[in-house]
């Protein structure tokens, strides 16, 4: 999928950084005094000197950066690294608090370095290379010549995909201790504010919803606070220009590849500059940087579309899956599961367990997977988290006696852990009550009767481990739902220094990364998924170590057309934990269709996530059918490209969406009827993405791939509001949903 298209020119008369690849620019140069200032950033264009592109003006009531010169201001410059307070008054990239309380810094151009490949970030997930040949990176090296601190800004650019990736280094090379108290991984100034702002917001059991503003003067931002990335707010925004839609227009894309509290904010000011900022939330973050030590940012994603927002997220499926998300899972399809917690919740023994695994055996599901509730004394959601050691009670043969029966059986075995998290009714908590995060001499609040256990001290991570690894070789684990069920409270660690409580956050994200590297790397063969109560941490950072996560605690069809379709605008079909669920619902006690269960949850990581013994005979034979048909199609499914074709938040009662396979032999789409209409118009769907030139064949009719495209593909809904013979479809019902497959008809 690579050729080295990459370019990285240093015009050195001009003093100008080029990033190119055929489809992106990326301009900036160097001003006199070794600012960077920003020049442009779109489709690409010929390298030659843009420093026209820079305008001067004499403005009332601006502050100036040498004497005598009423024209060079940081107020009125685009740039790469800004800081407040040296006659820019926006909000700078970096804020570093000295020992004498000042926050001045002056960080200019000391050298830059320009390399095949893409260095690994420390501690941190990243987007990767395989080789070096997949693109380029470059590193500039900035100075404050009085606090002796550097920063190294690092840029890369892929060959073959609108991509740049941004992160910064902080390196403390003076003698003083200095506190970083903002650091933005990414600082791109766009010469206009002519842009809707795209957000991924919610709550639990609705998360991600597509919510949309235009750009104005003032701030615009969306952040966590809670430790995780959150339910609330994904970190992801796109900025699309105002005719950009799903196939047409342009749109910036931004992703911060990271788990815990972000900030990502565009603040436009008076001139209608817009200043788009990405990276860790400065609210409640401050880092002591003592002498020789580094900093590393999390990296920020930055994708460039000029057809529109599928595009925009063609181009980040096509990145996460294949060089973010890593390990033997990446490229593997993946089993279709059966998960026990809605099914028995905390009400089950083995005979139970044994039940639903054999008959989804029977049906064809391949991977059991067994949630809450098996550990400890976990009897209930009060007790038990932090002794991962099996429940006697509940299973009184042991862990690996059970994984064996259910291996007899025929399936894989997979196991729920919730590794963050301690309840006072624990053996784990009884021994270290010291581990859980909490603030000395106050109250200890809780979130679901659990506490969350500071990642941040290497023996408590190590603890886990250990307890972990002997489950998962006792039962020889396939799989693990890896889950975090409450956001951080009480943030305090004593271990610290009063100038260091302000890493406390950061340090505990980078306790759950570590303890992901530990078992990935003992454990290269296992399946992780993530999750964080649904939906609340599912963002670039996990998939990096879980290749796909629960995407929501809501598993009714219909909300779900919503969440999926949210989620698709970055994270790829693969990624999204989707499964079909008893009715009436659980969250929403509505009552929907298996088979338009089914048809949603297929266009994810498919399984089942109720008691099939409770299902009729017909549903059965739906069931099996379904399987059937995932594993026929979800190399498809997983590795095709994804087209978003109606939105079910345009509220016309319906959604639809399709996938084309790489060679585009083979495209799967489905259309999805919300609430049941009478009389309704004709309907036709533009599918997208096809061969022109390609016959397409679904059931006996023959489509070329222009037609479908062009002419489209009716899906009148046959209902005239009287059920009668006539129709072709008679029955038609709420929830209703259909999925065609074509295939190229070869000669
Ligand atoms: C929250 C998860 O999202 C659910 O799927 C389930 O695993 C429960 N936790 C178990 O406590």
């Amino acid at each position: 999928m690579f050729n080295n298209r990459a370019t990285i020119n240093f015009l050195e008369e001009d003093q100008q950084f080029h990033l190119n690849n055929g489809l992106i620019s990326y301009i900036f140069k160097l001003s006199s005094d070794g600012k960077l200032l920003q020049l442009y950033y779109g489709k690409a264009i010929p390298d030659k000197d843009y420093s026209y592109l820079i305008e001067m003006h004499h403005r009332p009531m601006t502050t100036y950066r040498q004497e005598n010169d009423l024209l060079y201001s940081l107020e009125h410059l685009k740039q790469e690294f800004p800081e407040y307070g040296t006659t820019d008054f926006r909000h700078p990239a970096i804020s570093l608090r000295q020992e004498n309380g000042s926050k001045i810094t002056d960080f200019v151009y000391l050298k830059h370095e320009i390399f095949n490949g893409k260095p690994q970030l420390e501690n941190l997930p990243a987007t990767y290379f395989e080789n070096d040949s997949e693109g380029k990176t470059l590193v500039i090296t900035l100075k404050d010549k009085v606090t002796n601190v550097e920063v190294e800004l690092l840029y890369t650019i892929f060959s073959d995909l609108p991509v740049i990736t941004r992160s910064s280094r902080v390196i403390n090379k003076g003698s003083q201790v200095q506190f970083i108290e903002e650091i933005a991984s990414l600082s791109l100034d766009l010469p206009d504010a002519d842009y809707d702002w795209m957000q991924l917001s919610g709550a639990w059991g609705r998360e991600r919803a597509v919510k949309e503003r235009p750009l104005q003067q003032g701030i615009q931002s969306i952040e966590s606070t809670r430790g995780i990335s959150s339910h609330q707010h994904n970190p992801f925004v796109a900025l699309k220009r105002k005719n950009t839609d799903e196939t047409s227009g342009v749109v910036i894309g931004t992703a911060l590849v990271y788990s815990g509290n972000f900030l990502i904010q565009a603040e436009v000011d008076t001139w209608d500059v817009t200043r788009l900022q990405v990276g860790i939330n400065p609210f409640g973050f401050q880092w002591q940087l003592n002498p020789t030590e580094t900093f590393t940012s999390p990296e920020v994603v930055l994708v460039y579309s000029n057809c529109g927002l599928n595009q925009m997220s063609q181009t980040f499926h096509q990145l996460f899956r294949k060089r973010l998300a890593r390990g033997v899972w990446r490229d593997k399809d993946r089993p279709v599961l059966i998960n026990n917690w809605e099914a028995t919740y905390f009400d089950f023994d083995e005979d139970k367990l044994v039940s639903i695994a054999e008959k989804a055996h029977d049906v064809g599901v391949e991977l059991f997977v067994l949630d809450d509730g098996w550990f400890g004394e976990r009897n209930n959601d009060h007790s038990g988290l932090g002794d991962w050691f099996v429940n006697k009670t509940r299973l009184p043969r042991g862990i690996g006696s059970l994984a064996e029966k259910i291996r007899s059986i025929g399936l894989k075995f997979g196991l729920w852990f919730e590794p963050e998290m301690v309840n006072k009714e624990s053996k784990l908590y009884k021994e270290h009550p010291d581990w859980m995060i909490h603030t000395p001499n106050r109250k200890e609040n809780h979130g679901r009767n659990q506490f969350v256990l500071n990642f941040g001290m290497q023996e408590v991570v190590d603890e886990i481990f250990n307890q972990m690894c002997s489950i998962i070789d006792e039962s020889k684990l396939e799989y693990i739902k890896w889950d975090m069920n409450r956001p951080l409270t009480d943030v305090y660690d004593a271990r610290l220094e009063s100038s260091q409580q302000g890493e406390v956050f950061h340090r505990y994200v980078l306790g759950v990364y570590r303890l992901y590297e530990m078992l990935i790397t003992k454990y290269p063969n296992i399946l992780f998924e993530s999750c964080s109560s649904g939906g609340g941490r599912f963002d670039p950072g996990m998939l990096y170590y879980a290749p796909q996560a629960w995407t929501s605690d809501d598993s009714d069809a219909i909300e779900r057309l919503k969440i999926q379709y949210g989620t698709s605008m970055l994270y790829p079909i693969s990624s999204m934990g989707a499964h079909v669920s008893i009715v009436p619902n659980h969250q929403t006690n509505r009552l929907t269709p298996i088979e338009t269960r089914g048809n949603v949850a297929f266009f994810g990581a498919f399984g089942y996530e109720l008691d099939l013994n409770q299902l009729t005979e017909k549903e059965i034979l739906v069931v099996k059918k379904q399987i059937t048909f995932y594993k026929k199609y979800r190399s498809v499914i997983h590795n095709g490209i994804f087209y978003r074709l109606i939105s079910p938040f345009d509220c016309d009662e319906q959604a639809a969406w399709m996938i084309v396979s790489e060679d585009k032999k083979t495209a799967i789409v489905a259309h999805y009827k919300i609430l049941n209409k009478v009389n309704q118009p004709y309907k036709r769907l533009y599918l997208q993405g096809l061969h022109s030139e390609f016959v397409y064949q679904n059931d006996d009719q023959l489509y070329s791939g222009s037609e479908l495209m062009n002419v489209g593909f009716i899906i009148s809904d046959a209902s005239s509001g009287q059920n009668n013979e006539q129709n072709i479809r008679p029955e038609t019902y709420d929830f209703d949903s259909r999925i065609w497959v074509f295939t190229q008809k070869e000669d």
